[in-house]
């Protein structure tokens, strides 16, 4: 028998609903992993790092907390975010620590329409709709770039400079991997999203990386459009989209624009990669930590587990993250459903729901 290949995941729920799904993740995972017959296993540390850390310790992760995560092979992330830290200071504390300096470049942000989920758009009903927002994750408007002087001049003379890095080779990496994605897709084409018109040097430069990288996939089909017709795109064209590229700030809009029309932003996955592997990659649901629900039970637990099967696919394990894929879909189209994708149905319900259906898909192999 060949050797179990084991996994070294480092799992941080941080705050909020991050607790619950990432616990009903985990539970996926290892019910796959113990599926496997050997071929894989998961060998899980926890990190307590978050907002009630930071009450604790005046930090949101340990100082050696990257130098930690390095010997991982890959980071399952919840979400940060809570009333005792202004929001900048928790994500730049956490989240974008950690995929700035592990230069986890790549977001991927499937857009997925459910089995039993109603969108609100009605087109969803009839129609095959089905794309991946691709977000570049390490500069653009959310370089970190700026600052804040002369509130000396007293009130009201503050100023604040706020600047988007656009780079060559940045642009150039993110828009290759949308490519090399869509060839891999039934529909081979790239969608790229600036706003070049107005901001005329860091989205033109992207403008004209994106027509110069285009010209070495002659099989792709490309389009470039502004992002305030591609918000508009995504509600009443939805069908033409395969793979969406864009930068920091509208990407992120626009991924959490498309799970709301495939139901909720409780649905939405995202992995963010580094492609070269010199860094472990991190996976999390896109949502945040929705002190609205925290604590209840009743956050939906697909965003996260969905995110567990990107990172199958990062292993290599790609027969296995199709299985926790179609167990989601057999778990919605039963109804298991969470409040906010119309049903009743708990966390723990759905979770199990799932890991019931990749019990049975293994029954009838
Ligand atoms: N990646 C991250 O860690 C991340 C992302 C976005 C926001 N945040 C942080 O999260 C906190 C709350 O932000 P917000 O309210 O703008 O966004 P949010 O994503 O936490 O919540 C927005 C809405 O979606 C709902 N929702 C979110 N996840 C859900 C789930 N799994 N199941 C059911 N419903 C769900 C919430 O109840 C809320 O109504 C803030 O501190 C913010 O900075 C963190």
């Amino acid at each position: 028998m060949t050797e179990t290949q084991v996994f070294k995941i480092a799992s941080i729920p941080a705050d909020g609903v991050g607790k619950e799904v990432v616990a009903a993740g985990r539970k996926v995972l290892d019910t796959v992993a113990a599926q496997s017959d050997g071929k894989f296993a998961f060998d899980w540390t926890e990190f307590p790092w978050g907002s009630e850390y930071y009450a604790k310790h005046g930090v949101m992760m340990d100082a050696e907390g990257l130098e930690v995560l390095k010997a991982f092979d890959a980071i399952y992330f919840g979400a940060v975010g809570w009333e005792n830290v202004p929001d900048h200071i928790s994500l730049w504390g956490l989240r974008l620590n950690i995929t700035q300096n592990f230069d986890q470049w790549a977001n991927i942000r499937p857009v997925k329409f459910l089995p039993g989920v109603q969108s609100p758009l009605r087109k969803a009903d009839n129609t095959e709709l089905d794309w991946v927002v691709v977000r570049e994750n390490s500069e653009g408007e959310y370089a970190g770039l700026g600052g804040r002087n002369l509130s000396g001049r007293g009130p009201g003379n503050e100023v604040a400079l706020q600047t988007a890095l656009f780079t060559e080779k940045g642009c150039e990496r993110i828009i290759r991997f949308a490519f090399d994605l869509a060839r891999t897709r039934t529909v081979k084409k790239v969608s790229s999203v600036t706003k070049s018109n107005a901001q005329q040097y860091g989205m033109v430069l992207w403008d004209e990386v994106f027509d110069r990288v285009a010209l070495d996939y002659p099989d792709v089909e490309t389009e470039s459009v502004l992002v305030d017709a591609m918000s508009a795109k995504f509600i009443l064209r939805p069908e033409d989209l395969s793979v969406v590229v864009a930068s920091n700030l509208n990407a992120d809009i626009l991924s959490d624009l498309g799970s709301a029309l495939a139901g909720s932003l409780g649905l939405a996955a995202s992995a963010n990669l580094n492609p070269e592997r010199r860094f472990p990659s991190m996976f999390e649901p896109v949502h945040g930590s929705a002190p609205d629900i925290a604590g209840k039970g009743i956050s939906n637990p697909i965003g996260a587990i969905a995110s567990a099967a990107l990172m199958l696919d990062h292993f290599g394990l790609h027969d296995e993250a199709r299985r926790i894929e179609a167990a989601i879909e057999s778990a919605t189209g039963s109804g298991h459903l969470t409040r906010d994708i119309g049903g009743t149905a708990n966390t723990d319900e759905v979770t199990e729901a799932i890991v019931a259906a990749l019990n049975a898909s293994l029954a009838t192999v």
